[in-house]
């Protein structure tokens, strides 16, 4: 059966990233259900992170699953690299080139679930023919870059007509960037599933301090718990 109840996908890129092994296993042990990695090339958004050899190192320290974002332009000759570093899921954005037709079967051949990434301005207009050969598609709440910034609200109907769109299909809808105890709750009854977010879980707590983490991971959940 497939899974949508909403999961809390904590971005790391708002961990210590000096102690990634250490964040991870405290975000997880605090609730966390997926672990969201926000790969950055410089091209395609203004910021740069890190790559294959980072995501291979953290791998296994994540005992849920491994959600890798990538924000690259190419991204077809990485893919590989990124399925051996342990990606459980592989996400593209759609406006990173031509062919993400190919890309979406490449990401699948290399053996992970397939991720449809949307920047804001982007329609929905055009992805009826890449639903079947998607497992979650990623509406960006924020234009891709940086942790931090503020939910452009206009992305809540973009969810509910996505919904609307996928029907019975398996396939999961995540949304990415300001989501805080006040925008989550939208985006689920909107019919997101996995929610990520950096800044409002890592807020307040550290390795050393993880209570925090978890006091922000339940005031997410129970925002969208809440009737
Ligand atoms: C933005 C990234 C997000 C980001 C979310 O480009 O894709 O995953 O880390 O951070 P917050 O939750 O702080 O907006
Ligand atoms: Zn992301």
């Amino acid at each position: 059966m497939f899974d949508r109840s909403v999961k809390i996908a904590p971005s790391i890129l708002s961990a210590d990233f000096a102690n990634f092994g250490q964040e991870i296993r405290a975000v997880e042990a605090q609730g966390a259900d997926w672990i969201h990695v926000d790969v950055m090339d410089g091209h395609f958004v203004p910021n740069l992170t890190f790559g294959p050899p980072l995501c291979k190192a953290i791998r296994p320290h994540i005992s849920t699953v491994m959600d890798v974002h990538l924000m690259i332009a190419p991204v077809d000759p990485y893919i590989d690299a990124f399925a051996d570093a342990g990606a459980d899921v592989l996400t593209a954005h759609l406006e990173a080139g031509p062919h993400i037709h190919r890309t979406l079967q490449a990401i699948r051949a290399a053996g992970c679930k397939a991720g449809l990434a949307l920047n804001p301005g982007t329609g929905i207009e055009d992805i009826d023919y890449l639903l079947d050969m998607v497992d979650l598609i990623c509406v960006m709440t924020v234009n891709p870059g940086f942790g931090g910034q503020k939910f452009i609200h206009s992305q809540v109907e973009k969810v509910r007509n996505l919904r609307a769109m996928i029907g019975d299909r398996p396939v999961h809808i995540e949304i990415d960037g300001g989501i805080t105890p006040e925008t989550a709750p939208l985006m689920a009854a909107a019919g997101a599933d996995v929610l990520v977010a950096g800044s409002a879980v890592f807020k307040g707590g550290s390795v050393e301090d993880p209570a925090p983490y978890g006091e922000n991971i339940r005031a997410i959940r129970a925002s969208v718990d809440t009737p």
